[in-house]
Formats: structure tokens, C-alpha cells, sequence
């Protein structure tokens, strides 16, 4: 599987990191990605998942818990405060799991 990240999506791309940049997985395993901001008017981190056919808000990171939108079976870890990396992992990967992942920085 490949994943390509895209900083920030839309959202304030010259202030979002996102490590690394494609990732390949084995199936059953697990990927990381990393994700952080340098704004410290942001306090949220949100996680998108993008297929061909559509654009998926996996959760987010706010006050140092993750929050998963119901039936994601993957992890949010971390801060999302700026200069804090917050971590998505991906579990189980298959080929469902081949996408464009990113991250966005927001004000709660
Ligand atoms: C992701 O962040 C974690 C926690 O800060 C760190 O241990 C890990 O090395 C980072 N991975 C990459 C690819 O930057
Ligand atoms: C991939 O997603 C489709 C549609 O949700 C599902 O029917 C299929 O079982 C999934 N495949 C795997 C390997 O999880």
C-alpha cells in the first residue's frame, strides 16, 4: 500500500508538517504518520483519509486525547499543540488502506 501525505490539505499548508511523506506497508501491519504546527493559536489536529471516492474525517487530536469518528480502527496519539507531534497509526492495513492521508491544524 502507498500512502501520500499533503500538508495540511487547504488548511494553512505552510504551517502544517506531515513526516513521512509516502509510506509502504506490508498487510496486517501498521503505518505512522506524524504530524505538527507551528501556530500556537492551534490547538486541534484533525485527520483525513482521501480515496477516489471521497474525503474521510478519521478524528482528531484535542487537549492530548484522540478522537476516532465511529468504526476507524486506527490510533491518535500525542499533542496537537504547537511544536507537539501528534501520531496517527493505521492498523490492519489492506488495500482499502491506499490513500492520501493528511493532517490539518485548527482552532477548536
Ligand atoms: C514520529 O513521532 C514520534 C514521537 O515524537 C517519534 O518517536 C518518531 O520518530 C517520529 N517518526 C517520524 C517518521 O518522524
Ligand atoms: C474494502 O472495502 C470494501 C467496501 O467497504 C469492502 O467490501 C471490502 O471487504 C474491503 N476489503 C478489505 C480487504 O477489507
Amino acid at each position: 500500500m502507498q500512502t501520500t501525505a499533503s500538508s495540511g490539505g487547504a488548511f494553512q499548508s505552510d504551517k502544517v508538517q506531515q513526516y513521512p511523506a509516502e509510506i509502504y506497508g506490508s498487510p496486517d501491519s501498521e503505518a505512522k504518520i506524524n504530524c505538527s504546527h507551528n501556530d500556537n493559536t492551534f490547538t486541534r489536529i484533525l485527520w483525513y483519509k482521501q480515496s477516489a471516492k471521497d474525503l474521510q474525517l478519521l478524528g482528531y487530536m484535542y487537549a492530548g486525547a484522540g478522537k476516532l469518528e465511529e468504526g476507524v480502527n486506527m490510533a491518535i496519539k500525542g499533542g496537537a499543540n504547537k511544536d507537539e507531534t501528534c501520531t496517527l497509526t493505521i492498523k490492519g492495513l489492506n488495500l482499502n488502506s491506499s490513500a492520501v492521508y493528511f493532517c490539518a491544524a485548527s482552532l477548536h
